[in-house]
């Protein structure tokens, strides 16, 4: 297999970690884990979302942690924005990039952002407008595009279909998610076959759920496609609430042992990352799920 020599990690524990989680993070810990993962090396971080407060009330101080965080000079600090009035609280809060999100299933779409895929283009392409206006690249999710809880499989067509809309409209890059972690490599082959026949491979990331364990397989897979870009979560953290049954991501740490055994460059400490997500650990009040946290947890308890 080629590999890449470097590949980016795009940190989204803050965000999609946290809106899955029961326990409410206070302002100042959401800051202080965000001002954690900005010393490990990273240079992307989705920090919060800038969705209805009663859609997602973990993350209803949006405005308050993006202006509180402090901010270092190469990372991008990035946030979900659904509408117009999700750009305004956005941009008060002066973010980086902007993430419009939906669906390629129409069920998933109508219960996480209450509208038909085709009424959601108009409004995602005003976001995109908006943002561009105001000198912000813009980042577009697909989510369920291996399967949705309610469609099961999605055939890659369907994903095709909305990535030629989010492209046209002038969004830089496509997160494609697979947000209940049902797929396999075999699927996340067909998908990106099906994309990579028409647009340059530069286009995309990709955002693995870990539901069933087979994120880092799909990753692999994925990098023999050519992609260089990835989603993860300190802790394994995270899941989208209006979609049944979805859990974590792949964990920031365990992505990078992977990456790092390989001889793959990222520029991120494993340390660093296993301190914000002790952090994290303590602040939730529970175990978090990443492979590489019950190693150093066992290590540690063993010394004591
Ligand atoms: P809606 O109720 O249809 O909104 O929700 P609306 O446009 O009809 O507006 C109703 C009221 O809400 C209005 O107020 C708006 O101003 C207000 P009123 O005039 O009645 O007083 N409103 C807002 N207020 C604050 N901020 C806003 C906002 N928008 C409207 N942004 C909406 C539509 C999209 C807002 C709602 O469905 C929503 O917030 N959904 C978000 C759900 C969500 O966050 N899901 C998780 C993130 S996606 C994910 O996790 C997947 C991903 O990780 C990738 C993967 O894993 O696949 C990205
Ligand atoms: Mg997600």
């Amino acid at each position: 297999m080629q590999l890449p020599t470097h590949v980016t990690i795009k940190e989204v524990g803050p965000r999609d970690g946290l809106q899955n989680e029961k326990t409410h993070l206070s302002t100042t810990d959401k800051v202080q884990l965000v001002n954690l993962l900005s010393h490990t090396g990273l240079n992307y971080i989705e920090v919060t979302s800038f969705v209805h407060p009663k859609w997602i009330p973990q993350l209803a101080d949006a405005v308050e942690v993006l202006q509180a965080i402090k901010r270092q000079k190469n990372i991008t600090y990035a946030a979900l924005v659904p509408n117009m009035r999700g750009l305004e609280r956005a941009l008060q809060a002066e973010v980086d990039e902007v993430s419009v999100f939906m669906s390629a299933s129409e069920s998933h779409n109508q219960s996480n952002i209450n509208k038909t895929i085709k009424d959601t283009f108009p409004i995602i392409e005003e976001v995109v407008t908006g943002a561009k206006v105001a000198h912000k690249n813009v980042r577009g999710y697909i989510s369920t595009v291996i399967g949705c809880p309610y469609e099961g499989y999605i055939q890659p067509e369907k994903v095709l279909r909305v990535t030629e809309k989010l492209l046209e409209m002038g969004i830089d890059e496509i997160s494609l998610g697979d947000t209940i972690g049902v797929g396999v490599p075999t699927q996340v082959e067909s998908l990106l076959n099906e994309l990579l026949k028409r647009y340059p491979v530069e286009h995309f990331a990709m955002h693995f759920h870990d539901t069933r364990g087979t994120a880092l397989a799909n990753i692999l897979k994925s990098i023999e496609m050519g992609i260089t870009k990835f989603d993860s979560a300190l802790g394994g953290l995270g899941g989208c609430p209006y979609a049944k049954g979805a859990s974590g991501n792949v964990a920031t740490e365990d992505l990078l042992y992977l990456l790092d055994g390989m001889g793959i460059k990222t520029g991120v400490e494993m340390n660093k990352v296993l301190e914000a997500a002790f952090f994290i650990e303590k602040k939730l009040g529970k175990i978090v799920a990443s492979k590489q946290m019950a190693i150093v947890r066992n290590e540690r308890s063993a010394i004591q």
